[in-house]
């Protein structure tokens, strides 16, 4: 199986294209698939385990769940294994790689329609006979008249998928009720006793833990987990030095350096500054070498953008509740990271210490979760860090209203 760095020097065009800044290889954006996927070969590999298994016909028996907090990746590993399953499956029509929005799936009825339709539009752009996808536009309006049963429906979806098995990606998943994903998730395994192949893929913040739990889908039984923490080192440098390679772009060791140490691992920030990075070496005459000056020119810029995201996160908190997580970062500092007990009895501390109500402690703790504050990443119980800089942010502000209030 090619890697996605072979399918990157296989992409010809991107170096021979012309350098105008319209061609920036880099994606500084959610949900763009990366130039090139750095440091998920494991997690990859793991995923075409399961997904190859389905795709070659065979009825397997889990799902697996991604979950990760903002910007680490999800949405650009599910595309980046979409595109290369589908790479390999270029004698059409075999198997299916669908990617459904979690907007269409707001209550079971809705979830199971689109259960029907995508797997509907998977045969619409196979070389199957349109009479299959009339079959399955009747099949939806008849089980919406109620003159079907689902587990009817669920036997014919069972006969298309052993004509073309289905991978079934979720993006956003978190934001699905438990009751949608548990009936997702029972349709998919209803689907499997009817000996169809298919298989779910729930990619989503780490609350998408918390939705699976309310959900009642067992965290052991018939469920893969992955979850992607921050890049390391050499990682890291990847993802900005193949796709500034392609553009015949070098950096200097120092300025390299420079760049790991700031973004910390983090793919966004990464992206951030192979963007920045890039224009200014596309401007460059003669050698395009990008070099300490160059980044300490961008580094403002970077900032800026660093400072915006983590801004709007704070604001996400009311006054009270952010002068309680501006203690508890000072102590999680100190400390690293913490299992949810002890997490829990330090919330409980501030509250008290705040003269508030210790039950408000569940709902704070969610809220640390959903706005990205701590996470705890797979085979680990303690809570840490999600987002790189984050906590310097809240300190940082933390700094600034002392000094405010002492010249006040
Ligand atoms: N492994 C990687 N190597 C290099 N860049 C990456 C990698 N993974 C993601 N990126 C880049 O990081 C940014 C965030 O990626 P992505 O949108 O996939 O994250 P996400 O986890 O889906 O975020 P969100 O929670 O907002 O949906 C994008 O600019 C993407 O191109
Ligand atoms: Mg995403």
């Amino acid at each position: 199986m090619e890697t996605g760095f072979q399918l990157l020097l296989k992409d010809q065009t991107m170096a021979s294209a012309k350098l105008n800044i319209a061609n920036n290889p880099f994606t500084a954006g959610h949900g763009k698939v990366p130039p090139f996927l750095a440091g998920r070969e494991d997690d990859k590999h793991k995923l075409y385990e399961l997904l190859g298994r389905t795709i070659g016909g065979e009825v397997v028996t889990s799902n697996l769940y991604i979950f990760a907090p903002r910007g680490m990746g999800k949405t650009s590993l599910l595309e980046q294994v979409g595109k290369e399953l589908k790479s390999l499956n270029r004698d059409k029509g075999k198997s299916a790689v669908i990617m459904t929005a979690v907007n269409a799936m707001q209550t079971v009825e809705e979830a199971r329609k689109t259960l029907i339709d995508d797997i509907g539009i998977s045969f619409r752009n196979s070389l199957l006979p349109e009479k299959v996808i009339a079959d399955l536009n009747i099949l939806s309006a008849q089980w919406s008249a109620k003159e079907k049963s689902w587990s009817s429906v669920c036997g014919y979806l069972a006969e298309k998928c052993r004509k073309r098995p289905v991978v079934f990606m979720v993006d956003e998943a978190h934001r699905l009720s438990p009751d949608v994903l548990a009936a997702v998730v029972d349709d998919i395994e209803m689907i499997r006793r009817k000996d169809g192949p298919v298989v779910g893929v729930f990619a989503g913040k780490p609350l998408l833990l918390d939705v699976i739990g309310e959900a009642g889908v067992s965290y052991e039984e018939r469920s893969d987990y992955i979850s992607l923490d921050l890049l390391n080192d050499r990682d890291s440098a990847a993802a900005i030095e193949y796709p500034m390679s392609t553009s015949s772009i070098k950096i200097t060791r120092s300025a390299m350096n420079q760049v790991v140490e700031d973004a910390q691992g983090y793919p966004t920030y990464l992206q951030y500054w192979g963007s920045e990075l890039w224009k200014l070496g596309i401007e460059k005459t003669g050698q395009n070498v990008i070099g300490e000056a160059d980044v300490a020119l961008v580094r403002p810029e970077i900032s800026k953008r660093k400072q915006l995201a983590d801004q709007s996160r704070f604001d996400r908190w009311s006054k009270e509740d952010s002068r309680l997580l501006v203690s508890l970062t000072e102590r999680l500092r100190d400390i690293g990271g913490v299992n949810r007990l002890c997490m829990e009895e330090m919330i409980e501390e501030e509250l008290e210490r705040q003269g508030r109500n210790i039950v408000e402690t569940d709902r704070i703790f969610r809220k640390m979760i959903e706005t990205d504050y701590v996470w705890s990443p797979l085979g680990t119980t303690n809570y840490k860090a999600a987002l790189p800089s984050y906590f310097s942010f809240i300190l940082g502000q933390e700094m600034e209203r002392a000094a405010q209030q002492k010249s006040a």
